[in-house]
């Protein structure tokens, strides 16, 4: 499979993985996620070769805006948002388990999906500039790639309840306040300090590494969570409301929910 969306780098022993769709902010099509997946669980599945990997967004406005909403009608369409969210879980599972340290360098927008995929990752570093939301209430729906069930573990249910049901952004060093980021730097420093933190890493057992990734994640291990965020995404999406959250963004208006 080759990467169409995925720029992948390999510098002194750390993979870049930088998402390349800067004219959609970014945004997760179904074929950047296959392209994620072939990457986490296939390509470098089994490698040894490389002691961490840095994933980022082109450009300076965006991490990831989150998933692509302009697949969303087809979506409604289908009826088959609980596959979508399900299928969205394992790719991120990949991430999250993944046997080497995986770092969130987040340079504009983590919004839906892309905040979700940040807290997939290991560890979070942003720029000045991030911001961070799950703003999915805005279209009609929920948090469908883990964002209801990794929210609460960064920041506490109170705090995540609160930018999940207002679908409110908070900045950068906010985002550090709350615990969802490890640091905030100015731009050409936070790359620094993924590359210092990697580098540290990779003088480590690498054995160790992979069972410490192991054993932080099976505390939060309860998949009944992810398996109701799914049924809630997919139920959601057979609403009117998201239909019309949907089309609203892709028509530059506010959108007009009736509850339907
Ligand atoms: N899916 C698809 N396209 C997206 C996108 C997404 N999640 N986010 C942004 N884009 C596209 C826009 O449609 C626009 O494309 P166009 O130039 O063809 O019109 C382009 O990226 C730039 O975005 P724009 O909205 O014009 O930039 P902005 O500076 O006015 O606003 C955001 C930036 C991030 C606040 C805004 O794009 C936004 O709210 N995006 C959606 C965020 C979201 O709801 N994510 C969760 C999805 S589940």
């Amino acid at each position: 499979m080759s990467y169409e969306n995925l720029l992948i780098e390999h510098t002194d022993g750390i993979v870049r993985i930088t998402i390349n769709r800067p004219k959609a902010l970014n945004a997760l099509n179904q074929q950047t996620l296959g392209e994620l997946e072939h990457f986490f669980g296939t390509d470098y599945a089994d490698r040894t070769d490389f002691s961490g990997v840095i994933l980022t967004g082109a450009g300076d406005r965006a991490f990831v805006a989150g998933a692509d909403i302009k697949e969303f009608v087809a979506v409604a369409e289908r009826g088959d948002g609980q596959q979508m969210a399900e299928r969205g879980h394992e790719i991120f599972f990949l991430i999250e388990n993944f046997h080497r340290p995986v770092v969130a360098l987040i340079n504009g927008f983590a919004l839906g999906g892309g905040c979700e995929l940040a807290m997939a990752c290991h560890l979070r570093i942003a720029t000045e500039n991030a911001r961070f939301g799950q703003p999915e209430v805005n279209l009609g729906i929920i948090p469908g790639y883990g964002g209801t069930q990794r929210l609460n573990q960064y920041i506490g249910k109170g705090k995540a309840m609160e930018l999940i049901l207002t679908g409110n952004m908070i900045d950068a060093r906010e985002a550090e306040r709350l615990g969802l980021v490890n640091y905030t730097l100015p731009h050409g420093q936070a790359e620094e300090k993924a590359v210092e933190l990697l580098s540290t890493i990779a003088t480590k057992g690498p054995i160790a590494i992979q069972e410490s990734i192991r054993a932080v994640n099976s505390f939060y291990d309860h998949p009944g969570g992810y398996a109701a965020e799914a049924e809630a995404f997919g139920r959601a999406t057979k609403t009117a409301d998201f239909r019309e959250g949907a089309s609203a963004f892709v028509e530059k208006r506010q959108a007009d929910f009736r509850g339907e």
